[in-house]
């Protein structure tokens, strides 16, 4: 007696074996065929029970979404589409699903919004959209790992609370265990951090950039993969306000070296996919062409999801410095007939996802790496080039995401760091471990960080990014 799943099952060229497998029902058609998945893979299992054997009151309850177990015979298949099925000798209802219940409509195969499956987010996973988009979730985790741990770099868990802002945005949550209603106050009236359970004020980190950056001036090469939070109000399909973040710092590299890192980590990743979710984004895919199919023709995309995924990988990402890209944005036609919400007039204005998805879809249609921008619109660590204008940042940027990539080579001469931050007010004191390193053996040093949730959004091709996290957090949601 073996004990496989599916994925395996469909797999294997031993016929004629006892079996048992357990999973939810996807469909009972003509009181024989049982469509079973038990989430290893897309692919349901067909079971064939010959009805005169079974108890009626059984078979009843063998409803969409009820979880059962069968034992039985594996077989060659008769049917079309599957290799093998199995031959019901026991069948046993391990637990039923009413189907009467209004919830189950979304496990029927009946084609619900994504809109109402993110409703009810813990039964949406047993759709098949959500099962593909999950396991290369899974997928595409292990190959951040692999790729890191693969070309000799350190994990680091950087901390989750933490003291400082490390973007200098202030768009943070507090962390406290003081009473709301009636919290200490210090003589000026405000609220008296000192008596909070840290003595300082904390909140959830927005980036362990700064952390890392500490782990790799004595490591070399770091990387941090955890949850990261911003209190920002953008109601987007890019944004999170808890997001997973993958942040590589490598000691000696500068922006050049920096920019290479992140262009082959990327390709490494999207490879991994398309070599080990082979079904499931052939699953998506399809869904993504007939989700396509309400769009009108000059809005859909000129390529499959997974001729997509291949044009990452075959085609070198296009560096451009800041200073071409406003000049041809300046010089493009939605910005001379006014098409674009923000009309770039001159050198040094932040761009917006408008014009970096001009920059990709439309001028170069291939990914960008912009480099080199105005200082004062980028963060304070970042280093100044010798222009004393720009600061050696860079954002990849990608179809259909925009950025999905940021970082920089680090400033790493104290008097400039120092100075940089009295101009951008930051707090010298707060941040004195951070000084120290430019004081303690300092050298070029650069990194970045990915969002990992758009990256799972460009490789499923799904259009909101609340569809590729387990439980969205998202202004006015934390459900479940
Ligand atoms: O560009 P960001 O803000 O860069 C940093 O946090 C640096 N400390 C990274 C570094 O150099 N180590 O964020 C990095 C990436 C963005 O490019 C984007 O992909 C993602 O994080 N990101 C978000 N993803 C989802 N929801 C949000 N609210 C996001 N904000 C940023
Ligand atoms: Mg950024």
């Amino acid at each position: 007696m073996q004990d496989k799943t599916i994925a395996e099952l469909l797999k294997s060229e031993k016929t004629h074996v006892e079996v048992i497998v357990r999973g939810w029902v996807r469909s009972f058609r003509s009181n024989r065929f049982i469509a079973l998945n038990d989430g290893s893979t897309i692919k349901t299992l067909q079971c064939v029970v010959d009805f005169e054997n079974f108890e009626e009151e059984i078979l009843k309850k063998v409803t969409v979404g009820a979880a059962i177990e069968v034992k039985g015979t594996l077989v060659e298949s008769q049917g079309q589409g599957q290799t093998v099925e199995i031959q019901v000798s026991k069948l046993t209802v391990l637990g039923e699903a009413n189907p009467e219940d209004v919830k189950l409509t979304i496990l029927s195969p009946k084609r619900h919004s994504l809109e109402t499956l993110r409703e009810q987010a813990h039964l949406r996973i047993r759709t098949n959209t959500f099962g593909a988009v999950m396991r290369t979730r899974s997928k595409l985790a292990f190959a951040v790992h692999e790729y890191f741990q693969k070309n000799g770099f350190n994990y680091m868990h950087a901390p989750i609370i933490t003291g400082s802002d490390a973007e200098g945005a202030g768009e943070m949550f507090r962390v406290t265990n003081l009473d709301a209603k009636n919290p200490p106050l210090d003589e000026n009236g405000n609220v008296n951090y000192k008596e909070d359970f840290f003595e300082k004020e904390t909140n959830l980190t927005v980036s362990g950039q700064l952390e890392a950056e500490t782990y790799a001036m004595a490591l070399g090469k770091v990387y941090t993969f955890g949850p990261t939070f911003r209190a920002e109000n953008s109601n987007t399909s890019r944004h999170l306000a808890e997001f997973w973040m993958i942040e590589p710092e490598v000691a000696f590299n500068d922006l050049d070296a920096n920019m290479d890192l992140a262009e082959d980590f990327i390709k490494y990743v999207v490879n991994y996919a398309l070599e080990n979710c082979a079904d499931d984004l052939e699953f998506l895919e399809n869904r993504l062409l007939e989700e396509e199919k309400n769009k009108p023709q000059d809005e859909r995309s000129e390529m499959k999801l997974r001729e997509k995924l291949l044009f990452i990988l075959e085609n070198n990402f296009k560096r451009v410095s800041y200073t071409e890209a406003i000049e041809i944005l300046k010089r493009s036609k939605p910005n001379q007939k006014k098409k674009f919400k923000y009309i770039i007039d001159e050198w040094g204005a932040d761009l917006q996802s408008e014009h970096e998805r001009f920059l990709v879809e439309k001028h170069f249609k291939c990914p960008v790496i912009l480099f080199d921008y105005p200082a004062n619109i980028k963060s304070f660590y970042m280093r100044l080039n010798d222009d004393g204008k720009t600061v050696r940042a860079m954002d990849v940027l990608f179809p259909g995401i925009g950025e999905i990539v940021g970082g920089s080579q680090r400033e790493e001469r104290y008097d400039v760091l120092l100075q940089k931050m009295k101009t951008m007010n930051i707090d010298e004191k707060e941040l004195y471990w951070y000084l120290d390193l430019r004081k303690f053996g300092t050298a070029v040093h650069s990194g970045f960080g990915l969002g990992f949730e758009r990256l799972v959004q460009f490789t499923t091709g799904m259009g909101n990014i609340r569809d590729v996290i387990p439980y969205p957090r998202t202004p006015g949601n934390a459900e479940f």
